[in-house]
């Protein structure tokens, strides 16, 4: 795209990422939504434990917020973490149009740990030469089946932006991946990064990590210590990364500049190794299920779907409050897809560090378990691929949670 073109986007507030909202554990949270969009939808507060009314499902139970209309949001925010919000209707083109914004919920005790931090909303966004965006249907089925990936990528809605560094100070950086189908990977010198959470607050020990690599609605939460000389300027590049049948193409691409500027040296307080104590869930008397990403192409009609079943012809999965589910999640199609939970943060078996989350990785011919505990809140609640063109495409489902 040439520089001085404007596209047309859809926003927040008149911004892309939309606001920033920022919360300490035990606040209050209330969103005055009004739509002017011409179409209907809804915000979903993805990651966050919201009660069912208020999780931004159409039709469950609430309908969905049409144009002209309005709807208060409304929780409290009871557990640290880095989230996010987008609609869920309609969204693969809502998201790719503009619609996301991150959600911060702070515990004063790590801020005082980690220090002041910086989010980052990696997105992208599929523009022509002229910036008109690509129709949200681009390539038809083969857009639904490949995922929809944009041509321009923003780092906080900018084009390799810049961010300053002094260095040997670390950075908290929260870092979210609201693409609607990109995966993002990245990856710098030796021992840069250091991997204290997800989206869903601290994991149970620090990692040190020179790639990360996050699924479309992933989060991460890491310290960046940088190395540079002061005065340099190093570039942070989107790397490939296979996310199935033919999506490794094109790259490395320029993401995200750091300039580091002069300073008194200063010497990094060091990073705790463990950081938190996560409680096993217990799955000895779980009940569980196997779920399995289905592609069918039966009739030269895609149909996306768990078991077979696109969403609409789904068969909710029952659950009772106070239990636990062991949930054994296959993928034998030929693409990727990052499994995403709503209302409830799982983990997964077997993880090499303890942590919380709502959104994992299943690859190409991998199985994943997860175990979740249903404690509260009865209602009806999603799961589904997190490309949203799969989502689209019938890879949803429910729970029924009595
Ligand atoms: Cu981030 Cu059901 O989604
Ligand atoms: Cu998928």
């Amino acid at each position: 795209m040439r520089s001085g073109v404007t596209s047309p986007v859809w926003t927040y507030n008149g911004t892309v990422p939309g606001p920033l909202i920022r919360a300490e554990v035990g606040d209050t949270i209330i969103v005055h939504f009004r739509n002017q969009l011409p179409e209907s939808t809804t915000i979903h507060w993805h990651g966050i434990r919201v009660p069912y009314e208020m999780d931004g499902v159409p039709d469950m139970p609430e309908p969905a917020v049409k144009p002209g209309g309005e709807f208060v949001y409304r929780f409290v925010a009871d557990t640290a973490g880095t989230y996010w919000y987008h609609p869920h209707l309609n969204s693969s083109a809502q998201v790719g149009w503009g619609l996301y914004g991150a959600l911060i919920v702070e515990d004063p005790k790590d801020s005082a740990a980690f220090g002041d931090d910086l989010v980052l909303v990696l997105s992208d966004m599929a523009v022509d030469d002229e910036g008109a965006l690509n129709a949200a249907d681009e390539g038809g089925q083969f857009g639904d089946l490949f995922g929809r990936e944009g041509n321009l990528l923003l780092v906080n809605g900018r084009v390799l932006p810049h961010v300053k560094a002094r260095a040997g100070k670390p950075q908290r950086w929260r870092i979210i991946n609201a693409a609607r189908a990109r995966y993002f990977s990245f990856s710098m010198h030796e021992e840069m990064f250091t991997r204290i959470g997800t989206g869903n607050g601290l994991a149970e020990r620090s990692r040190k990590v020179t790639r990360i690599t996050l699924v479309p609605g992933e989060r991460a939460d890491v310290v960046f210590t940088p190395a540079f000389k002061p005065g340099s300027v190093a570039t942070l590049q989107w790397l490939p990364v296979s996310r199935g049948y033919g999506t490794e193409a094109g790259g490395p691409l320029d993401l995200l500049q750091v300039k580091t500027v002069p300073d008194a040296p200063v010497v990094p307080a060091p990073i705790p190794a463990h950081l938190r104590d996560i409680e096993r869930i217990d799955v000895s008397r779980a009940v569980q299920r196997t779920l399995e990403f289905t592609i069918s192409t039966e009739d030269r009609r895609l149909q996306m779907g768990f078991n077979g079943l696109p969403y609409e012809h789904s068969i909710p999965i029952h659950a009772k409050v106070g239990e636990a589910q062991l949930w054994t999640i296959v993928n034998r199609t030929a693409f990727s897809h990052p499994f995403h939970l709503h209302g409830f943060s799982f983990q997964v078996v077997g993880a090499e560090i303890p942590e919380w989350r709502d959104t994992v990785d299943v690859a190409v011919n991998e199985t994943v378990q997860v175990a979740v505990m249903f404690d509260s809140r009865p209602g009806m609640w999603m799961y589904h691929c997190h490309i949203l063109d799969h989502a689209e495409a019938g890879m949803m489902g429910e729970i029924h949670l009595e």
